[in-house]
């Protein structure tokens, strides 16, 4: 798999430390709040995974499996639901978690859905943003690292469902993708 790296943007000891520093944050920011931790099925697996062991409050966790890319290397703009919540959010504290923020579609449909549903109040922490893809205006409250628009893999990001695996988050060589 490393041969289909281009470079490596951060290494897992950079994403590790700064997934317990978001952790901290959020620990003080959600005191008695009792939120739950929303990951985004696939990609936020190892990031929600970092996260939760550094947060020290009362969580819960929850995830959806929501899609845009089907496959590629470029957002689709029609977001589909694949994996629902199967818990109510009326008056809870969400917090979305998500590998990466690229156009903001995924995560505008998933946000106005849990506010329609009564949420009190949706964050975002995500581990990963890529402004100049943005399409729809999205801030994410809570970023880890800020890229440049190239398609990165590994950390839970995937190109075709692998390098999910990848410990670290590297730059997809563009021959693999060109194919
Ligand atoms: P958005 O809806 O365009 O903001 O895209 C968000 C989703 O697209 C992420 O959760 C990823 O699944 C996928 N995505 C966006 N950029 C990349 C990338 O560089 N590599 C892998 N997946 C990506």
């Amino acid at each position: 798999m490393r041969n289909d790296i281009k470079e490596i943007l951060f290494t897992t000891e950079q994403i590790e430390d700064k997934a317990a520093q978001l952790a901290k944050q959020l620990e003080v920011d959600y005191q008695d709040k009792k939120p739950i931790l929303l990951g985004l099925l696939k990609g936020s697996i190892p990031f929600i995974g970092d996260l939760m062991k550094h947060m020290n409050i009362p969580i819960q966790i929850e995830f959806m499996d929501v899609s845009s890319y089907h496959g590629g290397t470029t957002s689709s703009g029609q977001v589909k639901i694949l994996k629902d919540l199967d818990i109510s959010v009326e008056n809870r504290h969400i917090i979305i978690v998500e590998d990466i923020v690229d156009t903001g579609f995924t995560l505008t449909k998933v946000i106005a859905l849990l506010k329609h549903r009564g949420a009190a109040s949706v964050e975002v922490v995500t581990m990963l943003d890529k402004p100049e893809g943005r399409i729809v205006e999205m801030e994410p409250k809570y970023i880890g690292f800020t890229i440049p628009k190239a398609f990165v893999v590994g950390y839970g990001l995937d190109y075709d469902e692998y390098y999910r695996n990848l410990p670290y988050v590297g730059i997809l060589k563009e021959e693999v993708y060109m194919k």
